[in-house]
């Protein structure tokens, strides 16, 4: 398939983006999360390549995003007032609200669950490219299955090119991971934490359960409540792993794990700007701040796969509060919990 790939700085780009989803096609375009691939939600033909070019777990269902609230109201029933209450706060932007879904909504989409994920984006492009559609847009991240997700325009070309119609090129992602996931089914879950902290959604609705998938394995036998956790994820080909610790004993046992690996293979670490004068003449690549783990976020996916091809990844684990979540969450399942 050819793939046409338009700025979104250019003229007419988005328009011809939208004109592409309305008629069944894939597109991926900018978030301020990660970029999305994107089909019209509410055609299960169109939502099935999305499964295809990623190379994606049918079983795995998928976020509708949205232009507005009264958009996503016609996507759910049951809808409890935490969903207004939180879409009111945190709309446009990293949160991803998972309610009953209404019949509108394609079994495809959900992997047959009777609930639906659906998020309104931050991003302008994002926003403008759903409104000209004028229909939800199904949208997984642009990466191919298993890989990490895609912070920058350049990541979505080297997966996606020739299985998408278009790519909508744009800035690189502000957040540079995925969206929040609060499951409002029930009693309101975190599913997967991101730039919206627990601590910001419990300001708003009070208190909010995290699933244990967040920083565990599933057991051997054990269902998951978004089964995206089941799957490897966000992993490169390199191995990754992370040291625990306070601040300067994983500087120390990353020393040492360089020191040994680095004799027979390729290795980097992955620093911080407060460790990296530790780590001296050793290959390393500051990915952000230990004081602000936004900056670790935003760095951690890009540096993945910038060192893909390396043997070993060697990476420092922060604690969990604030977004320090989602940056454990992410590193976890790439290093696929090898922690020493
Ligand atoms: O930031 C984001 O959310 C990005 C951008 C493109 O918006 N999208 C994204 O989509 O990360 P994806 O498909 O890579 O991740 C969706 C996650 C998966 O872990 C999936 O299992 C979960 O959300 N999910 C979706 N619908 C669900 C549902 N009804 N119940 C439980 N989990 C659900
Ligand atoms: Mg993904």
């Amino acid at each position: 398939m050819k793939t046409l790939i338009l700025n979104e700085k250019e003229k007419n780009s988005t328009e011809i983006c939208a004109n592409i989803i309305r008629n069944g096609g894939l597109c991926a375009f900018p978030t301020e999360t990660v970029y999305g691939l994107g089909a019209n939600g509410l055609c299960a033909e169109a939502v099935k390549k999305i499964f295809t070019a990623k190379g994606r777990p049918q079983d795995n269902p998928l976020i509708l995003h949205v232009a507005s609230f009264s958009q996503a109201q016609e996507l759910w029933r049951d809808v409890p007032c935490t969903a207004k209450q939180l879409a009111d706060v945190f709309w446009g932007g990293a949160l991803t609200i998972i309610c009953k879904k209404s019949t509108v909504v394609p079994d495809v989409v959900c992997a047959g669950l009777d609930t639906v994920a659906v998020r309104m984006p931050e991003n302008e492009c994002a926003r403008r490219l759903i409104q000209l559609a004028g229909v939800p847009i199904a949208a997984p991240s642009a990466n191919l299955s298993g890989k990490p997700s895609p912070t920058k325009a350049e990541h979505v070309i080297a997966d996606m090119e020739g299985r998408v119609d278009a790519i909508l090129c744009g800035e690189d992602c502000k957040y540079g991971i995925e969206s929040t996931v609060i499951s409002l089914a029930g009693t309101p879950t975190i599913l997967r934490p991101g730039a919206v902290t627990p601590e910001m959604i419990s300001a708003v609705i009070g208190e909010v359960c995290i699933s244990e998938s967040v920083l565990s394995p599933l057991k051997d036998g054990e269902t998951a409540a978004s089964p995206g956790m089941k799957y490897k994820h966000y992993a490169p080909d390199a191995k990754v792993i992370a040291a625990s610790g306070t601040q300067f004993e994983i500087a120390q046992k990353l020393c040492r794990l360089y020191d040994e690996y680095s004799k027979s293979s390729r290795c980097v670490i992955l620093a911080s700007t407060e460790n990296s004068a530790i780590y001296g003449e050793r290959a390393h690549f500051v990915i952000g701040s230990r004081n602000n783990p936004y900056t670790l976020c935003a760095g951690l996916f890009a540096a993945l796969r910038k060192f893909n091809d390396f043997d070993i990844i060697l990476c420092e684990t922060t604690d969990t509060q604030n977004a320090g979540l989602a940056y454990m969450n992410r590193l976890l399942r790439a290093s696929g919990f090898c922690v020493v």
